[in-house]
């Protein structure tokens, strides 16, 4: 298995897609567990099954779809993958991270991704939706980072900052729009952590991770952030609460993919209206 891709490459499979479609996307969307009915709203649709895009891997999770959807919201041109890649699947980082570099190449400006996620903050509850102000990478302090290996400055430095990974106009303009929709009492902020999965967390690493300052828990979305971040896209994140960490030995509530997708419906609808109204609202130069 190709554990490193090329510049070359990834525009092989950049202008591959653009051979089959006219879409000329500038904002790329990356749905979570359970939210991909975001890709249905687009109009217009040119989709394509992941494994018939050359150089793309396959998505093996139930509730993620594999399918790479390019169309308009409100006039707006768009890509969007329906079902992402885990490093829990068992895939090369690098390989998870591939589609972020093609949406580069294909023009976009600014990545919107959103997640299932477990609450660790005990002020939010199931159905909360976090925009996302920081992370932490775990996988990345164990050198388990997208950006390993050598650099191509064709995409970015060896070395680039993270302190502004996520766009704070962007985070305001989530704020806004989530207020303008009646979304007040169930739009949060914080920090997301990223495990490796699939295995959920233990009791004593949830605690460890709330008093490392993080809000949320999944297995996602900063790998892609890091990529996006990377050759110089905007990046705008959400994680919908899908179940709350379990932090204490008494707790009778265990984390499982069931009520994750559960919850992902319920609230999927308000959280796609929150996104495609942002998509509207974005200015590009
Ligand atoms: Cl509780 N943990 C992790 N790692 N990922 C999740 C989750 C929990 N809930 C949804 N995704």
């Amino acid at each position: 298995m190709t554990s490193s891709y090329t510049y070359e490459d990834c525009k092989a499979t950049a202008d591959w897609l653009m051979a089959q479609t006219d879409v000329r996307p500038t904002v790329g969307i990356v749905c979570g567990s359970g939210l991909g009915g975001l890709a249905d709203m687009l109009k217009d649709q040119v989709a394509f099954n992941y494994k018939d895009i050359p150089n793309f891997p396959q998505s093996t999770v139930h509730g993620h779809a594999g399918r790479l959807v390019f169309g308009t919201l409100k006039g707006r041109p768009c890509v969007c993958m329906q079902g992402r890649f885990h490093l829990y699947e068992g895939y090369p980082i690098q390989k998870i991270t591939l589609p972020i570099r093609i949406f580069k190449l294909l023009g976009v400006e600014t990545v919107m991704l959103t997640n299932a996620a477990g609450g660790l903050n005990q002020d939010f509850k199931v159905g909360d939706i976090m925009i996302l102000k920081d992370h932490l990478n775990m996988p990345g302090f164990a050198g388990n980072n997208p950006l390993a290996g050598p650099n191509d400055e064709r995409f970015g430095v060896r070395f680039p900052c993270m302190s502004d990974a996520y766009d704070r106009e962007l985070q305001q303009l989530a704020m806004d729009v989530g207020q303008e929709l009646g979304y007040g009492d169930f739009l949060k902020e914080g920090v997301y952590c990223v495990l490796g999965g699939p295995s959920f967390e233990t009791i004593a690493e949830c605690r460890m991770l709330h008093k490392l300052g993080a809000d949320a828990v999944g297995m996602s979305t900063v790998h892609e952030v890091i990529i996006a971040r990377h050759c110089g896209m905007r990046v705008f994140a959400l994680s919908l609460i899908t179940n709350q960490a379990v932090m204490d030995y008494e707790s009778e509530e265990k984390a499982n993919h069931e009520e994750v997708l559960q919850t992902g419906k319920q609230r999927a609808e308000q959280l796609e209206r929150l996104v495609s109204t942002m998509v509207t609202r974005i200015e590009h130069n």
